[in-house]
Formats: C-alpha cells, sequence, structure tokens
C-alpha cells in the first residue's frame, strides 16, 4: 500500500512556499509512489482536519506563485485560540494524524514551525521540516527559502528611494522587516547602498547617526538613505531592557503591563521616531517609508525557487529513506538534515564580526555605533 503523506505551512506567508510544496509533493508522488495530503492553515487546520487534495494536477503551475496554496496561520497546537481560550489541542492533532494513517507530517516554517514540529515529534509522530523566513534567522541552514525574494524586494525599494533622497536633499529612512535579526536590513542596505543600516544586533547612537549624515552634507552629499531594520534598537533602549531583563529574577513586585508598553519608546523598530529625531539633529527633511508585507508578496526569486526546489526534493528522499525528527538544511551546494531538537528555541542573528559588517564599515556605512 502507497504511504500517506501530510504537508503543511505555518507562520507568515513566504516566496517559496509553493515551490517547496511542489519539490515535496512531486518527489513523494512520482518517485516514490506516495499519497500526499495538504493541510489548511497550518496547524489549526490540521486540528480543525481541514484538507486538500495534493495530487498532481494541484501540484502543477504552483512553482511561481507567491504565498501557499495550502493558507497559513500562526497557531499553536499546545495554545490554540479556540472559543475565545488558548487550549492545548495537541491530542486532537495526533488524533487527526492517525486518523488519515500518515506515515510522516512535513511542516514549512520558521522558527516557530520548528518548534510547534518538534512538539509534535515528542508525541511520536514522524516529523520533518523545512525552513521558510524571510528574516533569515533559522539556524544552522545556511539560508532560508523567502529571503532571497524578500532581499531583491528590499534591494530594489532601497534603490528607488535614491531618486527621491537626492533630488529633495532629505533624509529618507526605510523600515525592512526580519524580526530580531538584522539580515534583510543589512543585506539590502549592502545592496542598495544605504548610507546608515540599522540592525537589533548592534544598539545605534541616534547623535551618531545624525553625526554620519552631516558629514555627507558637508562633502556635498546633500542626503542619506537609512535602512533601518524593524528590531533595532536604540542604545538607550538596549540599557532599559537589560535592565528589565537583570531585575526579572528580583522579588520586586513587576507591574502589570508587558515589558515594552511600560517603557513607551522601548518599541523596537522606532522608526518613525528616528526619522523625527535625525530632522531634529541634522536640520535636514526627513521622511519615513515603511516596506511593510510588500517584502514577502508575490513571485519567488529565482534563487528561492531553486532553493525550495532542492529543500523540498531532498525532504522526499529522506522521507522514503525514513529519516524524521529533521530539518533539511541548506549546506553550500547541498542539502543536509539537523536534528529538530538543535533547531528549537535559538535564532540566527548577525555575528558581529560578520564578512558583510565588516564589508560596509569598508564602504564608510555608518551602523550608529
Ligand atoms: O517572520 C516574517 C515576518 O514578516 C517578520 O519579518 C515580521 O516581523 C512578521 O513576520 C510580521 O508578522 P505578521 O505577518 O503576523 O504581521
Amino acid at each position: 500500500m502507497s504511504k500517506m503523506i501530510g504537508i503543511l505551512t505555518s507562520g507568515g506567508d513566504s516566496p517559496g512556499l509553493n515551490a517547496a510544496i511542489r519539490g515535496v509533493g512531486k518527489a513523494l508522488l512520482g518517485r516514490y509512489d506516495m499519497k500526499v495530503i495538504g493541510f489548511r492553515d497550518g496547524f489549526r487546520g490540521m486540528m480543525e482536519n481541514r484538507t486538500q487534495r495534493l495530487d498532481s494536477a494541484a501540484l502543477s503551475g504552483i512553482l511561481t506563485q507567491g504565498g501557499t496554496i495550502l493558507g497559513t496561520s500562526r497557531d499553536k497546537p499546545y495554545a490554540m485560540p479556540v472559543a475565545g481560550k488558548l487550549k492545548d489541542m495537541t491530542e486532537v492533532i495526533v488524533d487527526n494524524y492517525r486518523k488519515h494513517h500518515l506515515d510522516a507530517l512535513v511542516c514549512l516554517g520558521g522558527g516557530g514551525t520548528q518548534k510547534n514540529a518538534y512538539h509534535l515529534m515528542k508525541q511520536g509522530l514522524n516529523v520533518i521540516t523545512l525552513p521558510k523566513t524571510i528574516d533569515n534567522d533559522v539556524i544552522l541552514t545556511d539560508v532560508s527559502f523567502g529571503y532571497d525574494t524578500a532581499l531583491g524586494i528590499a534591494t530594489e525599494a532601497v534603490d528607488r528611494l535614491h531618486s527621491t533622497a537626492h533630488s529633495h536633499h532629505r533624509i529618507l529612512v526605510l523600515e525592512l522587516m526580519g524580526n530580531k535579526a538584522g539580515w534583510l536590513a543589512l543585506g539590502a542596505g549592502i545592496a542598495g547602498g544605504a548610507d546608515v543600516i540599522l540592525i537589533p544586533e548592534i544598539p545605534y547612537d541616534v547623535k551618531k547617526v545624525a553625526a554620519a549624515i552631516m558629514r555627507r552634507s558637508h562633502n556635498g552629499q546633500g542626503f542619506s538613505i537609512v535602512a533601518m531594520a524593524e528590531g533595532a534598537i536604540s542604545r538607550e533602549v538596549a540599557f532599559k531592557l537589560a535592565e528589565i531583563d537583570k531585575n526579572k529574577g528580583s522579588k520586586k513586585k513587576e507591574p502589570k503591563l508587558p515589558i515594552r508598553e511600560r517603557i513607551a519608546d522601548c518599541r523596537p523598530g522606532n522608526s518613525l521616531q528616528l526619522a523625527q529625531q535625525l530632522e531634529e539633529l541634522t536640520g535636514l527633511e526627513s521622511r519615513l517609508t515603511i516596506l511593510g508585507y510588500l517584502q514577502r508578496g508575490g513571485t519567488p526569486s529565482a534563487g528561492d525557487r531553486l532553493l525550495a526546489t532542492r529543500l523540498g526534493t531532498a525532504c522526499a528522499d529522506l522521507i522514503n529513506n525514513g529519516k524524521f525528527g529533521v530539518m533539511v538544511a541548506a549546506r553550500g551546494d547541498g542539502v543536509k538534515p539537523v536534528p529538530l531538537k538543535d533547531v528549537v528555541g535559538k535564532r540566527k542573528t548577525v555575528p558581529l564580526d560578520h564578512d558583510w559588517i565588516e564589508s560596509a564599515r569598508s564602504v564608510h556605512t555608518c551602523f550608529g555605533d
């Protein structure tokens, strides 16, 4: 009897998800004569037993499509909103796995998805995952699919902002996604030639940013582009957050509000505030652009289609070999299964001595430090 494999996509949508579904699905169907069933909207759909047939017709024509044909959600098996309350729905999900006589479940997603998949693995399910995120913050893989497309879009945004920046002699701040990692802002900032790059890994001093902009202005370059990661924080905020962390273990009674709300200006990626501060400090007109979901929308780049297909087909090979409890990671030109337990709960941030940072400094990019 043919084996039956389930597949779901979870977390934020990302370019390359459909290419990956197609890669896994076509290889399982055509090469290994297995059957494939999709669950709608991530772990929520698996809990609600909402399925979608993934036969060769369904897998055809999706390589170049953005988003995910399966739909997605950020719901977690062990904390799922049900009737207004967070409930542990793990058992229902495990039951549905058994009801469909699944031999394996493929989960496509970022850090949160890896954690959820690991949780199901611990319940005895045969789980295998692929790394997807525009943030590129999943560890133990060189890169995740989605990043290359987002990098291209973000770089084009930096390119296009140059026209207005130099014509109007303005400071243009561009807020980019990336969650708590700076890969997207750093990559796009370097590729697009941003004058200032602010990333969460390097808390910035706004006065140093203003000074760098003024130096450019005195040298006849009356405009500047600031590529700011949404997770970037100033030195003051970094200091306050460190203080809060230090006090967490103490017996002092904690106020009820969540940490970040207690200190109004502790919001990371406070790009509007930064644009205003730079205008005040430099006397130059300043404007803010937030690129938002444009970064993860639309057709995947050639690089992401290639990566997602490589990882997806390798995933099918691993399933055929009975290898579970792993994430299929990209390593150089090849792939490597890495234990899920080594992936969960960790984030790949930009190392401070990373080559990209050194290169950017060599072309006089300011990091505000
Ligand atoms: O993880 C991808 C990402 O786009 C992050 O860069 C961003 O912080 C987050 O998702 C936005 O989440 P949501 O889709 O829930 O608005």
